[in-house]
């Protein structure tokens, strides 16, 4: 470090050194990522002997904590950016959105409020028209980037709650299936609503909210003395993919004079591609729709997009004036983000998403998307041809969801088994599945969106499955 210069400072040669240090890394990851493990965990002593220091009082050489930050952390990442990860919701990513990350941070850029027509502002509004072009909302809708899908949902919700109920809550219910994610039970709870408000009801068989079951619910709540006001859809559960019956929903909100939000974090990405746009006809007609760019528009975490139908609705809900903020009001045609979310400081998100799109085009990413569905077909194609595995849910979107079966099994045992085998494979290192249980079934799952993963990749790790599933003893298993 240079005492000459100010605290926090690095003169220019450093940074470029160390510019070129991080751009090789960063390449390094890119390239060598199918080669690599997907995961390889540690142990927490290694890591507490490796990580757990004291505070820092005198500087330590740069090079030196990248070692260190290589053996302890890089090497023992779980990548969810790896071509063979099926687990959760795989986050793809893309080189030139992290790029756009690194300027971003670089540059420091803010885009809470500006001081007068701003390229930064435009940027956003630009990219998030373009949002709602492909999820062919109308001209008056608008929306903004957050961190994530839980974010988009709760965002949609605050707006539902303040245009609905003018943010009364007693006795409002809202209603979605048992197959939500997690995130919008936790955003309403934020949000001040108790467990008697929420409304979890029980799916049909293709795990899709249930359309009679809701209209009996709502009319049953109504004669409590309940207020209905909201629902929630969804576009593609985390589960299996299913998809809600969005045009029925829009219609029978609309009738009944309640709010449809659209979880669309997971699944919705797949409106731009031509399957993906069949399956989810109607998720045009939400009021409120949660998007998540960082899994399926391949963007490096954090963004997530919220879209409302009227655009006034977000300021409406969201916009406090502060006497310190009264500049960024001066020009009366000028966005300010903080106006319309939860956030005042935000960082530059919209960048990753509006360079991706215009250097691969829009084309690249409808390509990137059906690669996703197909190969969750092609592994169902596989499993269909072999009778050692039973498939519970088709592919849907990009993700399929079976078992391996074995002759003289019980519920138990195949439960057992089937758990046993996601771990193996973890294990190996090969591949990384997240197993989920449905009607209290153990599955295997996988979910195939990223676009870099090959058809080796997807044969090579039902093979893998299968060598470890015929491996275990009936006896033991
Ligand atoms: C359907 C669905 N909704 C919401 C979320 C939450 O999104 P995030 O993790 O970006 O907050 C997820 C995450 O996997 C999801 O699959």
């Amino acid at each position: 470090m240079d005492n000459s210069l100010p605290p926090l400072t690095l003169s220019a040669d450093n940074m470029r050194a160390l510019a070129t240090q991080v751009s090789e890394l960063i390449v390094e990851h890119f390239t060598s990522l199918p080669q690599l493990p997907v995961t390889r965990p540690a142990t927490m002593s290694g890591l507490n002997q490796g990580l757990g220091e004291p505070l820092p009082t005198q500087p330590t050489p740069v090079p030196q904590l990248f070692s260190q930050l290589k053996t302890h952390v890089f090497d023992h990442m779980t990548h969810l950016d790896h071509p063979r990860n099926f687990a959760f919701v795989p986050g793809p990513s893309n080189f030139v959105s992290a790029m756009a990350d690194a300027i971003a941070a670089s540059l420091n850029v803010f885009s809470g409020g500006f001081l007068g027509p701003s390229g930064v502002a435009q940027i956003e509004l630009t990219t998030v028209e373009w949002l709602r072009e492909l999820f062919h909302f109308p001209a008056e809708a608008g929306g903004l980037f957050v961190s994530g899908g839980s974010m988009a949902n709760m965002t949609g919700l605050a707006v539902a709650r303040h245009v609905m109920l003018a943010n009364n809550t007693t006795n409002a219910a809202v209603y979605f299936s048992d197959q939500t994610h997690s995130s919008v039970a936790k955003g309403l709870r934020i949000l001040g609503f108790q467990q008697f408000q929420i409304r979890k009801l029980p799916s049909d068989k293709r795990f899709r909210l249930c359309l009679d079951t809701l209209r009996q619910r709502i009319a049953a709540d109504r004669l409590q003395g309940m207020v209905p006001f909201c629902v929630v859809a969804n576009a593609g559960t985390t589960n299996t993919g299913a998809v809600d019956p969005l045009l029925d929903l829009h219609h029978f909100c609309k009738a009944e004079g309640l709010w449809l939000h659209v979880d669309g974090a997971y699944g919705g990405s797949a409106v731009i591609s031509e399957q993906g746009r069949k399956v989810l006809e109607g998720i045009e007609l939400a009021d409120s729709l949660g998007i998540d760019p960082h899994k399926w528009l391949f963007q490096p975490y954090e963004i997530g997009c919220v879209l409302i139908r009227n655009r006034e609705h977000l300021k409406d809900t969201f916009k406090v004036s502060a006497e310190y903020l009264k500049i960024l009001e001066q020009n009366s045609e000028q966005v300010n983000f903080c106006d319309y979310g939860v956030q005042l400081t935000r960082g530059f998100r919209a960048l990753k998403m509006w360079l991706s799109l215009k250097a691969f085009g829009v084309e690249a990413f409808r390509d990137a998307i059906t690669i996703g569905i197909r190969n969750a077909e092609h592994i169902e194609y596989m499993l269909r041809a072999d009778p050692c595995w039973d498939i519970v849910t088709p592919a849907q979107l990009g993700i399929i969801t079976f078992r391996f079966v074995a002759e003289g099994m019980d519920e138990n045992a195949l439960n057992t088994l089937n758990d046993r085998l996601a771990r193996e494979i973890i294990l190996s290192g090969y591949a990384l599945l997240s197993p989920t249980i449905l009607n209290g079934k153990h599955v295997l799952r996988m979910c195939t969106i990223n676009p870099r993963t090959t058809p080796e990749d997807l044969q090579y790790t039902v093979q893998l499955l299968k060598k470890f599933g015929e491996s275990f003893p009936v006896s033991v298993q």
